[in-house]
């Protein structure tokens, strides 16, 4: 069963710009696509638009079979899409529980508290200290509670742009770790990562945006010896796989 599925979608900032430039993918559920390319060639633009943040303007959305194009973003929040942002996905001066009440605003009263303490469950590194203020947490326990602000909604499909982004190595494996766990609860993920190495490890399949058109769609393996994915960056197509 098909949980995403894009067809031709363009979008961009301006109307009369287009940065996402006729992109089209379908990502089956429970998968896990990580989406590479280089800096400035709309990977967030594609990951925002899908997410309702940034105009659409052309193409077909789909999610659960449902069409979602053009929806705004607590719409596809009710329609069962988590997102977590590049940057500002956390309030860092509020504590680690309002960031979460916040987040369950948009459920149904009778299941917040429950959906809170089901984050506290999976995330014990948050559990333990709910009244701390997330701007004094590590960047690792950040991107966990921006996370589990997404995951709170029950997504079918959780979008996260460079979770590990500014992380030390360390850190990475930490949310990488979490990554890998949420993909194991059936989870449908689509991960935009600078960090390759780390991004292969957890995914079977990649896209590789270039200049906002799919260069690449096809097995993680084929990107291994970094070879094939330097020429996707600097503009050689794929005709093979996208
Ligand atoms: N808020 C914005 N308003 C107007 N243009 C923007 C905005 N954000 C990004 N752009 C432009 O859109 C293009 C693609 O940027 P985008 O952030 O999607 O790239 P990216 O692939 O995510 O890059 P990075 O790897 O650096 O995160 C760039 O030319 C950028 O200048
Ligand atoms: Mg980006």
């Amino acid at each position: 069963m098909t949980a995403l599925s894009v067809q031709d979608l363009r979008a961009g900032y301006d109307p009369d710009l287009s940065i996402v430039k006729g992109v089209s993918f379908n990502v089956a559920q429970g998968e896990t696509v990580c989406v590479l390319g280089p800096n400035g060639a709309g990977k967030s633009t594609l990951i925002k638009a899908l997410a309702g943040q940034v105009p659409v303007h052309g193409g077909h959305v789909s999610l659960g079979g449902k069409n979602v194009t053009g929806l705004r973003s607590h719409a596809l929040v009710r329609q069962g899409l988590g997102f977590v942002p590049q940057t500002e996905n956390i309030f860092a001066s509020l504590t680690i529980r309002e960031n979460l009440q916040i987040a369950a605003e948009l459920l149904p009263k009778t299941a917040r508290a429950q959906r809170i303490d089901a984050m506290f469950e999976m995330f014990p590194d948050l559990g333990t200290r709910p009244a701390e203020v997330a701007g004094a947490l590590s960047g690792g326990q950040r991107q966990m509670l921006a996370a589990a602000r997404a995951l709170l909604t029950e997504p079918e499909v959780l979008m996260l742009d460079e979770p590990s982004a500014g992380l030390s190595p360390k850190l990475v494996a930490q949310v990488f770790d979490t990554l890998a766990r949420i993909a194991a609860r059936g989870v449908t993920l689509i991960l935009v990562e600078q960090n390759v190495r780390a991004a292969l490890a957890i995914t079977k399949r990649a896209l590789v945006l270039v200049d906002g058109q799919l260069a690449h769609d096809g097995p993680t393996e084929a990107l291994h010896d970094g070879a094939l994915l330097g020429r996707l960056f600097l503009g050689q197509r794929d005709e093979a796989s996208a």
